[in-house]
């Protein structure tokens, strides 16, 4: 997808997910935050190089530029982050693949540990941001990252994230943001979504081995 980008569908009805996540929430976020990054980066890009990439590269390309292009990065990412976490979500029951339950037990020792870890970086982000399930060559591990940075950003696979800006929670839970977390990470998470990701990583690695 490079220029001009649309706003991607959500993957369920925006009153999927109450009442951890209320339709309101869901329209605000949306139509409102999401859509706004997505209309400012074609502004944005209009006429520069960046208007012919693809939106990976363009925020791989803009993750550590200033001025302009700093602008550019912000909405970049603001965009690729919401598409992957609407996707992290899911009303639906899910389960982590064989390879993907192998990897959390390596690394966190249960899926309970894993949720508590990535409660705790939600908690502690100061500020706005996003707190991330990641993979780094089949190794998990709990990232927190500021405002509109991602760790595609530098290259690592992302399995889940959060989004901890307050727009995500501030209409349903107020200041609450660990009780948003504790709701969203409990009932939400879509194990599926995170499995794929990781089956991704395994089929890149190969290919690149070949
Ligand atoms: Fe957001």
């Amino acid at each position: 997808m490079s220029a001009p980008f649309t706003l991607a569908p959500l993957p369920w009805d925006e009153d999927a997910l109450a009442p951890t996540i209320s339709a309101n929430t869901i329209s605000f976020h949306y139509h409102k935050h999401h859509k706004t990054y997505v209309d400012t980066l074609n502004k944005l890009v209009e006429g520069t190089k960046y208007a012919d990439m693809k939106l990976e590269e363009i925020v791989r390309a803009t993750a550590s530029a200033s001025g302009g292009d700093k602008l550019i990065f912000n909405n970049a990412g603001q965009v690729w982050n919401h598409d992957f976490y609407w996707r992290s979500l899911t009303p639906a029951k899910t389960q982590a693949s064989a390879p993907l339950d192998s990897a959390i037990t390596a690394a966190f020792g249960s899926k309970d540990a894993l949720i508590a870890q990535l409660a705790e970086a939600g908690k502690t982000q100061f500020g706005s941001g996003w707190a991330w399930l990641v993979s780094r060559g089949g190794k998990l591990a709990i990232e927190k990252t500021a405002n509109a940075e991602t760790p595609m950003a530098k290259g690592v696979n992302c399995l889940l994230t959060v989004d901890v800006w307050e727009h995500a929670y501030y209409l349903d839970y107020q200041n609450a943001r660990p009780k948003y977390l504790e709701a969203v990470l409990g009932k939400l998470l879509n194990w599926e979504f995170a499995s794929e990701n990781l089956t991704k990583e395994a089929h890149a690695v190969r290919a690149a081995a070949e």
